[in-house]
């Protein structure tokens, strides 16, 4: 049977204002409640530069990003092993785009006035500040990732970055004592501190938990370290489910072979993690599919959804430092007055 071809309207895409695009499969770090931590992936694959050219190319095309447009260049993995970086960060500049980062810091940055000029944001992961702290999720020496974390902000600055610098500090129930530390280290860096609960980011892991089905040691251990396994249960059972729009479907998540993700909360290990390529499929029609991927009529009916798109919240004991409130301030500014150029 003929059927029309669809309208013009019917194929517009809106251009997406947050793009992740995996540039490394697999990271170095041993985070314990992190799918790449936890399975860590046999053989590291490196997204090529065609593919990254050739991916954002086509997206341009199809204007699902325009210029201007912030490209987070990671996923699940760790985005500063990836040995052609420059090259990557070239592309960027070539297609008028931006960039920000999200590391765990291990490798520094090699700074140059290239790779800072399209730099939107850069993100530091910490477990916590302090060697312990260090030893139980990302396994790292802490005093090198805080000389790491001092020298990439130094040599990014002078060479001309003025953009965002945020510590994401992952809350576990055994770093809270370490919080004010944390924040004076970020004050004197006059870096954001950006403290959440730490969540069970491990797609298999939850929902055999979910389940009852995630073996006892494992089971307690999580319940342990993390806050958000508390009440999950009576979370789920009351998570909007009828006509939930999942919140997810607002990103766009490429993986280092150009294939479009359905979300990044899925594993690259699930069937319906990926709907389609970049480089070879129509991109109107990919993205239309994307939000019909079996997976997530399991995810929202089971509550999952809502509470994956709920659970990283800041602790309600934290009291942000007046140099902290200040910056957050500002950053809410830019954040308006950014949405107000756009319109
Ligand atoms: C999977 S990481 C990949 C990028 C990089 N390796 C890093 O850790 O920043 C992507 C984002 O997930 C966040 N993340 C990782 N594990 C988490 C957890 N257990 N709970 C909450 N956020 C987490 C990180 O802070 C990071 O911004
Ligand atoms: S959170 Fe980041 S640093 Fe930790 S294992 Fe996952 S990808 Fe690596
Ligand atoms: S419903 Fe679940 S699987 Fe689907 S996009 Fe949302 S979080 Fe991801």
């Amino acid at each position: 049977m003929n059927r029309p071809s669809p309208s013009p309207d019917h194929r517009r895409v809106r251009p997406f204002h947050a793009v992740y695009f995996e540039i490394v499969s697999g990271c170095n770090a041993r985070c314990a409640y992190c799918h790449s931590g936890v399975q860590r992936v046999a053989r590291m694959r490196f997204v090529e530069t065609a593919v990254f050219r050739a991916s954002l190319q086509r997206l341009l095309t199809a204007q699902a990003i325009a210029p201007g447009t912030v490209i987070s260049l990671y996923n699940w993995g760790e985005p500063l092993l990836h040995p052609r970086l420059p090259e990557l960060v070239g592309v960027i500049d070539e297609l008028r785009l931006r960039y920000a980062i999200s590391t765990n810091a291990s490798r520094p940055l090699a700074a140059s006035p290239a790779l800072v000029r399209n730099l939107d944001h850069l993100i530091f992961s910490m477990p916590g500040f302090s060697q312990a702290a260090y030893d139980r999720i990302h396994g790292f020496v802490f005093p090198e990732i805080v000389r790491n974390i001092e020298g990439m902000l130094r040599d990014c600055r002078a060479h001309g970055f003025r953009g965002r610098g945020v510590i994401s500090y992952h809350v576990y129930r055994f770093n809270v004592a370490e919080l004010r530390a944390a924040e004076r280290f970020a004050d004197r860096l006059r870096l954001e501190f950006n403290p959440y609960f730490a969540i069970l980011n491990h797609w298999w892991e939850l929902n055999a938990y979910r389940q009852d089905q995630l073996p006892p040691e494992r089971r307690a251990e999580a319940e342990r370290d993390l806050f958000t396994l508390d009440g999950m249960a009576a979370a789920l059972a009351a998570a909007p489910k009828a006509g939930y729009r999942c919140p997810q479907n607002d990103y766009l998540v490429l993986d280092e072979n150009g294939r479009i993700v359905t979300c990044c909360q899925i594993a690259r290990d699930h069937p319906d993690f990926a709907c389609g390529s970049a480089l070879h499929d129509d991109i109107p029609a990919l993205l239309r599919r994307r939000t019909r991927q079996p997976v997530c009529a399991e995810c929202i009916g089971s509550g999952l959804a809502h509470y994956l798109n709920t659970a990283l919240r800041r602790p309600d004991f934290y009291r942000p430092s007046l140099r902290q409130r200040i910056m957050h301030l500002k950053t809410r500014l830019q954040r308006v007055l950014k949405r107000i150029g756009r319109n």
